[in-house]
């Protein structure tokens, strides 16, 4: 199946390697006041990354480096190459916003500072499997920045696994992932064949038999990858109170959960027990991401309008001239922010919580922003167009979501929105080799 030859050792190994699990971490962005400080910071997180890679491999700490448009300006990348990056990017999330459904709370104006500011130059996340590991390594990264009077630290982050291994909403998340050619990493789904490198990689054929548009000079753009990060802040106690004020029992609250997302909480796919929770095979990686939908058209299984199901429809979407789902998959590597909501409290307490979601691929518009708007937000490509996600599509109004049931379908009404942005930025992850090359500029 590999015959494609992946440079791993010029790949930072965010995007292909799982993270640990359990894991805590934290996010940094730093913004970069003198260029020449800028590239001693890139020269310093090299030489971590470098030492980093291979832990990174093995499930121990994990070192993500990337960069906004404004942050390769800061260091003085040549124009040239700054306009060979891909557009959505050198625009930046904040100004794709109306785009991509972040309006009313959700817009940029309410947004985290500094997210979404020309000030945000260098994102950094670190995930290690403990809080020493966690530490061993935060403390490197933060003297690379802390000696360097040019470089402010302007925003961090957290982030922990729940005790109960799940996101804040209850469900197990992280699953459905492409398995991807030359990665060495093996597939979940059997029915599926890995994806072409160069659809999360730059620098390798992707599905269409042709290079993505790498920016330039190659050194820069090969073997790196583009990577979205959004703070995502979700309304656990909205979600749950809505849930019971439409069932009657907790099981029938835990279905109702389950069809909006396309998995029970332990993460068993709706497609293989769509009836009744199956933990064990929730939690078995051989089978909780092997199935198609291609058998439940009509979505009696896994409604067409669930969560997972939009942002994979799998096979369900295989007729003649329709789209090519391998050109929509993406890398998640997402994490969980702020205390989990105790069990049975159904009132906000006002505090933060949510997932810090994160995308590896090669292209922002076909893949992140197509998934999103196209699939999340809008319901045509379902021939269900009033409906949205009904767990994190944006609703200015009240949503629908359609559960097909035989012999009566069952409609939920006035859903409010459950996620909320906080904010976010597309960055670039450069390759090492085009890390040294950043750190070398003398212009
Ligand atoms: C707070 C926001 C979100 C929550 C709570 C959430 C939760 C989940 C859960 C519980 C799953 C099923 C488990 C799994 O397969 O990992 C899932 C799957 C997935 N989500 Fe999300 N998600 C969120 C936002 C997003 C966004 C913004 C996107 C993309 C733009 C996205 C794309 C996906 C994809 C691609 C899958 C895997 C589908 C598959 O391959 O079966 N999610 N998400």
């Amino acid at each position: 199946m590999d015959d494609v030859s992946l440079e791993l050792d010029d790949i930072q190994s965010g995007a292909l390697f799982e993270r640990p699990s359990p894991y805590v971490g934290t996010y940094l962005l730093l913004s970069i006041r003198d260029r020449h400080d800028g590239r001693e910071l890139v020269r310093r997180l090299h030489q971590l990354l470098a030492t980093a890679g291979e832990a990174s491999k093995t499930g121990e700490t994990s070192l993500t480096v990337a960069f906004t448009h404004q942050g390769l300006e800061a260091l003085g990348v040549p124009q040239t190459s700054l306009d060979s990056f891909a557009p959505e990017f050198r625009q930046g999330m904040a100004a794709r916003a109306e785009i991509l459904g972040d309006t009313g709370e959700s817009g940029p104006q309410h947004w985290e500072k500094p997210l979404g500011t020309p000030d945000v130059h260098v994102a950094v996340a670190v995930l290690s499997p403990d809080e020493e590991r966690l530490r061993a390594v935060a403390e490197k990264a933060r003297r690379a920045h802390a000696e360097l009077p040019g470089i402010d630290l302007i925003w961090r982050q957290d982030c922990y696994q729940l005790a109960t291994g799940r996101t804040s909403f209850g469900f197990k998340d992280g699953i459905g992932q492409p398995a991807v050619e030359g990665s060495g990493r093996p597939a979940t789904n059997s029915h599926e064949q890995p994806l072409k490198a160069g659809e999360i990689i730059l620098g390798y054929p992707d599905e269409t038999g042709e290079l993505a548009p790498m920016p330039i000079p190659e050194v820069l753009g090969r073997n790196g990858t583009y990577v979205v990060f959004r703070k995502l802040h979700t309304k656990v106690a909205a979600y749950r109170a809505y849930l019971r004020a439409r069932a009657t029992t907790r099981a029938e609250e835990d279905l109702l959960g389950a069809k909006m997302v396309g998995r029970w909480q332990s993460g068993a796919p709706l497609a293989l027990t769509p009836d009744h929770d199956d933990p064990e095979l929730g939690s078995d990686p051989h089978r909780n991401n092997d199935f198609r939908f291609g058998d439940d058209p009509r979505g009696f299984k896994c409604p067409l309008g669930a969560h997972a199901r939009r942002a994979n429809p799998r096979d369900a979407l295989d007729e003649e001239g329709s789209v090519d789902v391998r050109l929509h998959r993406m890398i998640r590597r997402g994490t969980s922010y702020g205390p989990a909501l105790p069990d049975g409290i159904l009132e906000d307490d006002g505090v933060e919580r949510g997932i810090m979601f994160v995308f590896a691929g090669a292209h922002l518009k076909r893949q992140f922003e197509f998934v999103k708007t196209q699939w999340l937000n809008d319901g045509i490509f379902i021939g269900a167009p009033l409906e949205s996600d009904p767990l994190v599509g944006p609703r200015d109004e009240a949503g629908m979501f359609t559960i097909p049931h035989r012999p009566i379908r069952r409609r939920l009404q006035d859903l409010p929105p459950f996620v909320v942005t906080r904010g976010g930025e597309y960055c670039f992850a450069p390759s090492l080799s085009a890390l040294r090359w950043l750190a070398d500029l003398d212009t």
